[in-house]
């Protein structure tokens, strides 16, 4: 149902030819980030792209089941949205896969890329692309229990698990033994030991080139790239080898590069957006929250970066990193910093 939210139904898009429902639905997103793409984070990236597939930030199945808080909270708007489940637990998995989908998320990410310590202490993340088995018991289990796309981000390697050989297995096992049909591969392995989270992104060498030969090896499966992605231009190069691109830092840091993605990737009839629009446009969803007793500043963060490389962006970003942690702040905190970028 969400996944025609990404049809332009423009049948002279040659953009989009060849490409539709499932894999059009993945052909951009923005990557799961903890502590970043919360759901006002989401929330203002969905009004900078319409067609973007927004990922959660990784939720383990124990705060689902176990934790106090609502873990699937989202706003109706944030569609198409993934949500991305953290754990090793094929029963807890399901149930999880299941709660997401009564709660109307469009698809379940098993992450099998993260490297930390603590992720790795519960056993699940990057370590699990050592136990493919335990993979595919896993997926195989979210698919029986519920009937959204079930996808899988994972590395190229780990540790010294990290020939080309290694990695077609893992593929092969999880596509074979469960019925994951699409996969995001960041294009880099990870250190499970010796190197933090923040410097298994930074520090083993991105290989594209693996990822295209992974896409040829296997090319009945949907595959999208990830890592160290800066511009829609890379975007389009990869596009020309894989079926999508996940941006995660660049699309955080700088929105900006968001504004023109339905226009660059989905449909040339598609409107750039606006930033200043666009921040005027979370005006209600701003007002809504606070009412709620949200803080200013939890959600302007996210938007800290919409207005880089134009004049007045570090007025704008200074005014409000200052302003909307304060008590009381509100909705005049936004409208005054957005006078420092807006030019009569
Ligand atoms: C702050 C931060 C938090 C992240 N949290 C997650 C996460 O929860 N789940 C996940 O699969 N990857 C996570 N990642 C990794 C990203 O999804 C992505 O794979 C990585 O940043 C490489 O893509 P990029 O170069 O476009 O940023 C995180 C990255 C950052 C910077």
């Amino acid at each position: 149902m969400h996944g025609n939210t990404t049809n332009t139904n423009n049948s002279e898009n040659t953009l989009l030819q060849g490409i539709t429902g499932y894999k059009n639905l993945n052909r951009f997103s923005v990557a799961p980030m903890l502590d970043w793409t919360d759901r006002h984070c989401r929330y203002f990236h969905r009004i900078l792209t319409k067609n973007s597939l927004l990922y959660t930030e990784m939720v383990t199945t124990g705060a689902i089941i176990h934790g106090k808080g609502d873990y699937l909270a989202y706003s109706s708007e944030e569609h198409p949205v993934a949500l991305q489940l953290g754990g090793s637990d094929p029963m807890a998995l399901a149930t999880c896969a299941k709660l997401a989908q009564e709660r109307g998320y469009d698809e379940v990410n098993l992450n099998v890329g993260c490297p930390s310590d603590r992720v790795q202490n519960g056993r699940f993340g990057a370590c699990l692309m050592g136990d493919a088995n335990l993979v595919a018991d896993c997926v195989k289990a979210m698919q029986d229990s519920a009937s959204i796309p079930i996808t899988v981000k994972t590395r190229i390697g780990i540790d010294e698990q990290d020939s080309y050989q290694f990695l077609c297995d893992f593929i092969d096992t999880v596509s074979t033994k469960s019925e994951c049909e699409m996969f995001i591969i960041h294009a880099r392995k990870a250190w499970l030991s010796g190197l933090s989270p923040k410097e298994n992104r930074e520090v083993p060498p991105l290989d594209y080139p693996r990822v295209y030969q992974l896409k040829r090896d296997f090319p009945q499966l949907t595959m999208a790239i990830n890592g160290g992605i800066k511009t829609l231009e890379e975007a389009k190069h990869h596009l020309a080898h894989l079926d999508g691109v996940m941006i995660g830092r660049e699309a955080y840091q700088n929105p900006t590069i968001l504004t023109h993605v339905d226009h660059q990737l989905f449909d040339p009839q598609l409107p750039v957006t606006d930033p200043i629009d666009a921040v005027r446009k979370m005006y209600p969803y701003i007002e809504a929250e606070l009412s709620k007793g949200a803080y200013l500043g939890h959600i302007t963060r996210h938007m800290l970066g919409i207005f880089q490389g134009i004049p007045g962006a570090r007025q704008w970003r200074r005014y409000l990193s200052e302003n909307a942690h304060k008590a009381g702040a509100d909705l005049a905190v936004v409208e005054q910093a957005l006078q420092f970028v807006i030019r009569d």
